[in-house]
Protein backbone atom coordinates (compact mmCIF):
# COMPACT_ATOMS: atom_id res chain seq x y z
CA UNK A 1 0.00 0.00 0.00
CA UNK A 2 0.95 3.35 -1.08
CA UNK A 3 1.87 5.21 2.18
CA UNK A 4 1.27 8.72 2.60
CA UNK A 5 3.86 11.07 2.79
CA UNK A 6 4.28 15.03 3.82
CA UNK A 7 7.03 17.16 3.18
CA UNK A 8 7.75 20.37 5.30
CA UNK A 9 5.22 22.79 3.49
CA UNK A 10 2.78 20.35 3.91
CA UNK A 11 3.47 19.80 7.62
CA UNK A 12 3.28 23.94 7.77
CA UNK A 13 0.15 23.93 6.27
CA UNK A 14 -1.59 20.78 8.33
CA UNK A 15 -0.80 22.89 11.92
CA UNK A 16 -1.47 26.14 10.09
CA UNK A 17 2.30 27.19 11.14
CA UNK A 18 5.43 28.75 8.88
CA UNK A 19 7.61 26.24 7.06
CA UNK A 20 10.14 27.58 9.79
CA UNK A 21 8.17 27.21 12.60
CA UNK A 22 8.43 23.38 11.29
CA UNK A 23 12.13 23.59 10.74
CA UNK A 24 12.50 25.25 14.29
CA UNK A 25 10.14 22.12 15.86
CA UNK A 26 12.73 19.44 13.99
CA UNK A 27 15.60 21.32 16.13
CA UNK A 28 13.72 21.94 19.23
CA UNK A 29 11.44 18.34 20.21
CA UNK A 30 13.60 15.44 20.37
CA UNK A 31 10.62 13.33 20.14
CA UNK A 32 9.37 15.13 16.40
CA UNK A 33 9.25 11.76 14.36
CA UNK A 34 11.91 11.04 12.09
CA UNK A 35 11.31 11.40 8.30
CA UNK A 36 9.83 8.15 6.33
CA UNK A 37 12.47 8.81 3.73
CA UNK A 38 14.90 11.48 2.15
CA UNK A 39 14.04 12.04 -1.27
CA UNK A 40 15.52 14.55 -3.43
CA UNK A 41 14.08 17.30 -2.68
CA UNK A 42 13.96 17.06 1.19
CA UNK A 43 12.58 14.71 3.66
CA UNK A 44 9.40 13.04 3.87
CA UNK A 45 7.02 11.84 6.93
CA UNK A 46 3.98 9.63 7.33
CA UNK A 47 1.08 11.63 7.28
CA UNK A 48 -0.52 9.50 10.13
CA UNK A 49 2.88 10.09 12.25
CA UNK A 50 2.80 13.70 12.55
CA UNK A 51 -0.90 14.06 12.63
CA UNK A 52 -0.09 12.39 16.04
CA UNK A 53 2.22 14.36 16.80
CA UNK A 54 0.74 17.96 16.31
CA UNK A 55 -2.57 16.42 18.51
CA UNK A 56 -0.43 15.94 21.25
CA UNK A 57 1.95 19.00 20.56
CA UNK A 58 -1.25 20.80 20.85
CA UNK A 59 -2.37 19.28 23.78
CA UNK A 60 0.50 18.97 25.68
CA UNK A 61 2.14 22.30 25.64
CA UNK A 62 -0.34 25.45 26.67
CA UNK A 63 1.38 28.60 26.33
CA UNK A 64 2.10 29.73 30.33
CA UNK A 65 2.55 33.10 30.84
CA UNK A 66 3.55 35.08 33.80
CA UNK A 67 2.75 38.43 34.42
CA UNK A 68 5.37 40.22 36.91
CA UNK A 69 6.70 42.91 38.09
CA UNK A 70 8.17 43.89 41.84
CA UNK A 71 5.97 47.21 41.73
CA UNK A 72 2.30 46.81 42.96
CA UNK A 73 0.42 48.96 41.31
CA UNK A 74 1.05 49.58 37.67
CA UNK A 75 -2.27 47.08 36.33
CA UNK A 76 -0.40 43.87 36.27
CA UNK A 77 -3.74 42.38 37.75
CA UNK A 78 -6.02 44.26 34.69
CA UNK A 79 -3.60 43.10 32.13
CA UNK A 80 -4.03 39.54 32.88
CA UNK A 81 -7.90 39.53 33.51
CA UNK A 82 -7.98 41.13 30.40
CA UNK A 83 -5.88 39.48 28.13
CA UNK A 84 -7.51 36.09 29.32
CA UNK A 85 -10.84 37.23 29.04
CA UNK A 86 -10.33 38.02 24.90
CA UNK A 87 -8.17 34.97 24.14
CA UNK A 88 -11.33 33.24 25.82
CA UNK A 89 -13.83 34.93 24.24
CA UNK A 90 -12.73 36.40 20.67
CA UNK A 91 -9.79 33.72 20.30
CA UNK A 92 -12.04 31.05 21.65
CA UNK A 93 -9.12 29.64 23.56
CA UNK A 94 -8.92 27.66 26.65
CA UNK A 95 -7.70 30.00 29.31
CA UNK A 96 -6.89 29.25 32.82
CA UNK A 97 -6.60 32.28 35.62
CA UNK A 98 -3.67 31.51 38.46
CA UNK A 99 -3.97 33.86 40.62
CA UNK A 100 -1.21 33.73 43.24
CA UNK A 101 -1.08 37.15 44.36
CA UNK A 102 -2.71 36.90 47.96
CA UNK A 103 -3.84 40.69 47.34
CA UNK A 104 -6.81 38.60 45.67
CA UNK A 105 -7.16 40.88 43.45
CA UNK A 106 -7.70 38.96 39.84
CA UNK A 107 -10.34 36.53 42.23
CA UNK A 108 -11.96 39.34 42.82
CA UNK A 109 -12.39 40.65 39.56
CA UNK A 110 -13.55 37.54 38.15
CA UNK A 111 -15.64 36.18 40.72
CA UNK A 112 -18.01 37.68 43.22
CA UNK A 113 -16.48 38.69 46.93
CA UNK A 114 -19.44 36.41 48.28
CA UNK A 115 -18.87 33.12 45.99
CA UNK A 116 -14.85 33.75 46.74
CA UNK A 117 -15.52 33.95 50.67
CA UNK A 118 -17.34 30.37 50.49
CA UNK A 119 -14.30 28.92 48.43
CA UNK A 120 -12.20 30.48 50.82
CA UNK A 121 -13.80 28.91 54.16
CA UNK A 122 -14.02 25.53 51.84
CA UNK A 123 -10.12 25.77 51.33
CA UNK A 124 -10.48 25.43 47.50
CA UNK A 125 -8.22 28.48 46.83
CA UNK A 126 -4.02 28.11 46.36
CA UNK A 127 -3.63 29.03 49.95
CA UNK A 128 -5.13 25.67 50.90
CA UNK A 129 -2.87 23.94 48.25
CA UNK A 130 0.64 25.44 50.13
CA UNK A 131 -0.73 25.33 53.41
CA UNK A 132 -1.04 21.71 52.67
CA UNK A 133 2.26 21.90 52.55
CA UNK A 134 3.13 23.86 55.28
CA UNK A 135 0.82 22.03 57.86
CA UNK A 136 2.21 18.30 56.68
CA UNK A 137 0.90 17.01 60.11
CA UNK A 138 -2.65 17.50 59.12
CA UNK A 139 -4.88 15.78 56.52
CA UNK A 140 -4.70 17.54 52.35
CA UNK A 141 -7.41 19.25 52.12
CA UNK A 142 -6.50 21.00 48.29
CA UNK A 143 -8.59 19.57 45.62
CA UNK A 144 -7.44 20.81 41.65
CA UNK A 145 -10.46 20.06 40.17
CA UNK A 146 -12.69 21.71 43.18
CA UNK A 147 -10.57 24.93 43.58
CA UNK A 148 -10.95 25.44 39.60
CA UNK A 149 -14.04 27.89 39.14
CA UNK A 150 -15.53 27.20 35.65
CA UNK A 151 -16.92 30.03 33.41
CA UNK A 152 -15.99 33.05 35.15
CA UNK A 153 -16.16 36.95 34.68
CA UNK A 154 -18.91 39.52 34.70
CA UNK A 155 -18.81 39.92 30.69
CA UNK A 156 -21.65 37.63 29.58
CA UNK A 157 -22.44 36.86 32.90
CA UNK A 158 -19.42 34.45 32.27
CA UNK A 159 -16.91 33.11 29.35
CA UNK A 160 -16.98 29.98 28.26
CA UNK A 161 -13.52 28.57 28.25
CA UNK A 162 -12.14 30.73 30.97
CA UNK A 163 -11.23 29.24 34.38
CA UNK A 164 -9.86 30.59 37.54
CA UNK A 165 -7.57 29.72 40.15
CA UNK A 166 -8.85 32.03 43.19
CA UNK A 167 -6.17 32.89 45.59
CA UNK A 168 -6.47 34.33 49.52
CA UNK A 169 -5.37 36.33 51.73
CA UNK A 170 -4.17 33.51 53.70
CA UNK A 171 -1.08 33.00 51.66
CA UNK A 172 0.52 36.30 53.17
CA UNK A 173 1.26 34.66 56.31
CA UNK A 174 1.15 30.86 54.78
CA UNK A 175 4.40 32.15 52.21
CA UNK A 176 6.30 32.78 54.52
CA UNK A 177 6.72 29.72 55.94
CA UNK A 178 7.07 28.13 52.68
CA UNK A 179 10.94 28.33 52.15
CA UNK A 180 11.05 26.37 55.18
CA UNK A 181 9.38 23.07 54.16
CA UNK A 182 11.89 21.35 52.73
CA UNK A 183 14.24 21.81 55.35
CA UNK A 184 11.53 20.78 57.92
CA UNK A 185 11.48 17.33 55.89
CA UNK A 186 7.96 17.91 55.74
CA UNK A 187 8.02 18.19 51.89
CA UNK A 188 10.59 15.72 49.80
CA UNK A 189 10.57 18.10 46.74
CA UNK A 190 11.57 21.60 45.72
CA UNK A 191 9.35 24.04 47.30
CA UNK A 192 9.47 25.55 43.96
CA UNK A 193 7.65 22.59 42.42
CA UNK A 194 4.10 22.68 44.56
CA UNK A 195 2.13 24.56 41.79
CA UNK A 196 3.66 22.58 38.72
CA UNK A 197 2.73 18.90 41.16
CA UNK A 198 -0.66 20.54 41.50
CA UNK A 199 -1.29 21.07 38.12
CA UNK A 200 0.05 18.45 36.17
CA UNK A 201 -4.01 15.94 36.34
CA UNK A 202 -5.21 19.76 34.00
CA UNK A 203 -2.75 22.11 32.44
CA UNK A 204 -3.22 20.10 29.42
CA UNK A 205 -6.40 21.17 29.11
CA UNK A 206 -5.62 24.72 28.20
CA UNK A 207 -4.37 26.60 25.69
CA UNK A 208 -2.93 29.25 27.50
CA UNK A 209 -2.31 29.84 31.57
CA UNK A 210 -1.73 33.16 32.85
CA UNK A 211 -0.52 33.77 36.43
CA UNK A 212 -1.05 37.23 37.89
CA UNK A 213 1.74 36.96 40.17
CA UNK A 214 2.57 39.38 43.44
CA UNK A 215 4.83 41.99 43.43
CA UNK A 216 8.23 39.73 44.42
CA UNK A 217 10.15 37.27 42.99
CA UNK A 218 9.88 35.13 45.97
CA UNK A 219 8.93 30.97 46.48
CA UNK A 220 5.33 32.01 45.23
CA UNK A 221 6.16 33.75 42.04
CA UNK A 222 9.15 31.15 41.55
CA UNK A 223 5.99 28.46 41.41
CA UNK A 224 4.68 30.32 38.91
CA UNK A 225 7.97 30.59 36.52
CA UNK A 226 8.67 27.13 37.72
CA UNK A 227 5.95 26.05 35.16
CA UNK A 228 6.21 29.34 32.52
CA UNK A 229 7.03 28.90 29.20
CA UNK A 230 7.25 33.54 29.11
CA UNK A 231 6.54 36.26 30.60
CA UNK A 232 5.54 39.61 30.67
CA UNK A 233 6.00 42.92 32.41
CA UNK A 234 3.34 45.60 32.66
CA UNK A 235 4.88 48.89 33.59
CA UNK A 236 3.62 52.25 34.26
CA UNK A 237 6.41 54.20 31.66
CA UNK A 238 8.02 56.16 34.45
CA UNK A 239 11.00 55.88 37.10
CA UNK A 240 10.00 53.81 39.74
CA UNK A 241 7.83 51.56 37.80
CA UNK A 242 10.65 50.53 35.45
CA UNK A 243 13.10 50.89 37.88
CA UNK A 244 12.66 46.91 38.69
CA UNK A 245 12.67 45.66 34.66
CA UNK A 246 16.40 45.12 34.97
CA UNK A 247 16.66 42.58 38.09
CA UNK A 248 13.48 40.69 37.07
CA UNK A 249 14.75 39.30 33.72
CA UNK A 250 18.08 38.86 35.48
CA UNK A 251 16.50 37.05 38.02
CA UNK A 252 14.09 34.83 35.39
CA UNK A 253 17.16 34.27 33.48
CA UNK A 254 19.56 32.87 35.91
CA UNK A 255 16.77 30.78 37.37
CA UNK A 256 15.52 29.63 33.35
CA UNK A 257 19.34 28.49 33.28
CA UNK A 258 19.01 26.20 36.36
CA UNK A 259 16.47 24.76 34.71
CA UNK A 260 17.74 24.17 31.86
CA UNK A 261 15.16 25.53 29.57
CA UNK A 262 14.40 29.52 28.65
CA UNK A 263 11.34 31.15 29.75
CA UNK A 264 11.01 33.72 27.33
CA UNK A 265 11.03 37.03 28.15
CA UNK A 266 7.91 38.17 25.33
CA UNK A 267 7.56 41.54 25.98
CA UNK A 268 6.81 44.81 28.22
CA UNK A 269 3.23 46.52 28.10
CA UNK A 270 3.24 50.22 28.96
CA UNK A 271 -0.03 50.88 31.34
CA UNK A 272 -1.86 53.74 32.81
CA UNK A 273 -0.23 55.79 30.25
CA UNK A 274 -0.54 59.72 30.55
CA UNK A 275 0.19 61.06 27.07
CA UNK A 276 0.39 64.81 28.24
CA UNK A 277 3.06 63.90 31.13
CA UNK A 278 6.37 64.34 29.76
CA UNK A 279 7.69 61.67 31.85
CA UNK A 280 5.64 59.38 30.55
CA UNK A 281 6.24 59.97 26.81
CA UNK A 282 10.32 59.87 27.52
CA UNK A 283 10.35 56.76 29.05
CA UNK A 284 7.52 55.18 26.16
CA UNK A 285 10.73 56.59 23.78
CA UNK A 286 13.44 54.35 25.71
CA UNK A 287 11.48 51.33 26.08
CA UNK A 288 10.79 51.43 22.26
CA UNK A 289 14.28 51.84 21.19
CA UNK A 290 15.21 49.16 23.92
CA UNK A 291 17.34 51.72 25.72
CA UNK A 292 16.25 50.58 29.27
CA UNK A 293 19.56 48.61 30.51
CA UNK A 294 22.11 51.38 28.61
CA UNK A 295 24.60 51.82 30.95
CA UNK A 296 24.64 48.33 32.53
CA UNK A 297 27.30 45.92 32.49
CA UNK A 298 24.99 43.02 30.84
CA UNK A 299 24.48 40.66 27.90
CA UNK A 300 21.03 40.98 28.44
CA UNK A 301 18.51 42.37 26.18
CA UNK A 302 15.56 44.69 27.38
CA UNK A 303 12.70 42.28 25.80
CA UNK A 304 10.62 44.47 22.94
CA UNK A 305 7.70 46.69 24.49
CA UNK A 306 4.41 45.89 23.50
CA UNK A 307 2.99 48.43 20.25
CA UNK A 308 -0.34 48.53 22.15
CA UNK A 309 -0.62 50.61 25.07
CA UNK A 310 -2.73 51.03 28.02
CA UNK A 311 -3.50 54.86 28.69
CA UNK A 312 -5.17 55.86 32.33
CA UNK A 313 -8.71 55.65 32.02
CA UNK A 314 -11.27 55.97 35.06
CA UNK A 315 -13.60 53.65 33.32
CA UNK A 316 -10.65 51.03 32.97
CA UNK A 317 -10.30 51.34 36.83
CA UNK A 318 -13.84 50.76 37.72
CA UNK A 319 -13.88 47.37 35.87
CA UNK A 320 -11.52 45.52 38.49
CA UNK A 321 -14.18 44.57 40.96
CA UNK A 322 -16.74 41.84 39.94
CA UNK A 323 -19.44 43.42 41.96
CA UNK A 324 -19.33 46.31 39.02
CA UNK A 325 -20.94 43.33 37.40
CA UNK A 326 -20.13 45.31 34.01
CA UNK A 327 -21.02 42.39 30.92
CA UNK A 328 -19.39 43.88 28.13
CA UNK A 329 -15.55 44.70 27.31
CA UNK A 330 -16.58 47.92 26.72
CA UNK A 331 -18.10 48.54 29.75
CA UNK A 332 -15.56 46.84 31.59
CA UNK A 333 -12.42 48.37 30.13
CA UNK A 334 -13.93 51.69 28.10
CA UNK A 335 -11.60 52.86 26.02
CA UNK A 336 -9.11 50.91 26.55
CA UNK A 337 -10.75 47.88 24.91
CA UNK A 338 -9.10 48.20 21.11
CA UNK A 339 -5.62 48.57 23.05
CA UNK A 340 -6.36 45.30 25.42
CA UNK A 341 -7.36 43.68 21.67
CA UNK A 342 -4.60 44.74 19.94
CA UNK A 343 -2.14 43.39 23.12
CA UNK A 344 -3.87 40.37 23.26
CA UNK A 345 -3.42 39.75 19.12
CA UNK A 346 0.29 40.53 19.48
CA UNK A 347 0.49 38.42 22.48
CA UNK A 348 -0.59 35.61 20.11
CA UNK A 349 1.98 36.61 17.81
CA UNK A 350 4.89 36.16 19.94
CA UNK A 351 3.82 32.93 20.73
CA UNK A 352 3.65 32.06 17.62
CA UNK A 353 -0.16 31.49 17.51
CA UNK A 354 -2.13 31.25 13.98
CA UNK A 355 -4.88 34.02 13.08
CA UNK A 356 -8.68 32.26 13.02
N1 LIG B 1 -5.62 51.87 32.44
C1 LIG B 1 -5.94 52.18 33.71
N2 LIG B 1 -6.36 53.43 34.02
C2 LIG B 1 -6.67 53.75 35.29
N3 LIG B 1 -6.61 52.90 36.32
C3 LIG B 1 -6.18 51.66 36.10
C4 LIG B 1 -5.82 51.23 34.78
N4 LIG B 1 -5.43 49.95 34.86
C5 LIG B 1 -5.54 49.59 36.14
N5 LIG B 1 -5.99 50.61 36.90
C6 LIG B 1 -6.25 50.65 38.35
O1 LIG B 1 -4.99 50.76 39.01
C7 LIG B 1 -4.97 49.98 40.20
C8 LIG B 1 -3.85 48.97 40.10
O2 LIG B 1 -4.12 48.07 39.02
P1 LIG B 1 -3.85 46.52 39.17
O3 LIG B 1 -4.19 45.89 37.88
O4 LIG B 1 -4.53 46.01 40.38
O5 LIG B 1 -2.27 46.58 39.38
P2 LIG B 1 -1.28 45.50 40.03
O6 LIG B 1 -1.85 44.17 39.82
O7 LIG B 1 0.00 45.73 39.27
O8 LIG B 1 -1.13 45.87 41.46
C9 LIG B 1 -6.34 49.33 40.29
O9 LIG B 1 -7.15 50.11 41.12
C10 LIG B 1 -6.85 49.36 38.87
O10 LIG B 1 -8.24 49.40 38.80
MG1 LIG C 1 -2.32 42.73 41.25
Amino acid sequence: MQQDLVGISEIAEMANVTRQAVTNWRQRYDDFPKPAQVLQNGPVWNREIVEHWLKQKEGRTPHVISFINLKGGVAKTTTTVAVAELLAKEHRKHVLVIDLDPQTNATINLIKEEQWKELDEAGRTLAQLFEDKVNFQLPAKFNVEEAIVRQVSTIDGGIARLDLLPSSIKLIEIQERLPFVAIQGNYDKNPQDILKVALQPVIDRYDFVLIDCPPSLGVVTKNGLKISTGYIIPTIPDIVSTWGIFQIVDNVDRFATDLGRPIRPMGIVATKVQGTMELHSRVMRDLEAGRLFNGKTTELKQPPLFKSFIKQNVDTARGADAEANLRTFKAKYGPNCDAFRGLTQEIMERCNVPKR
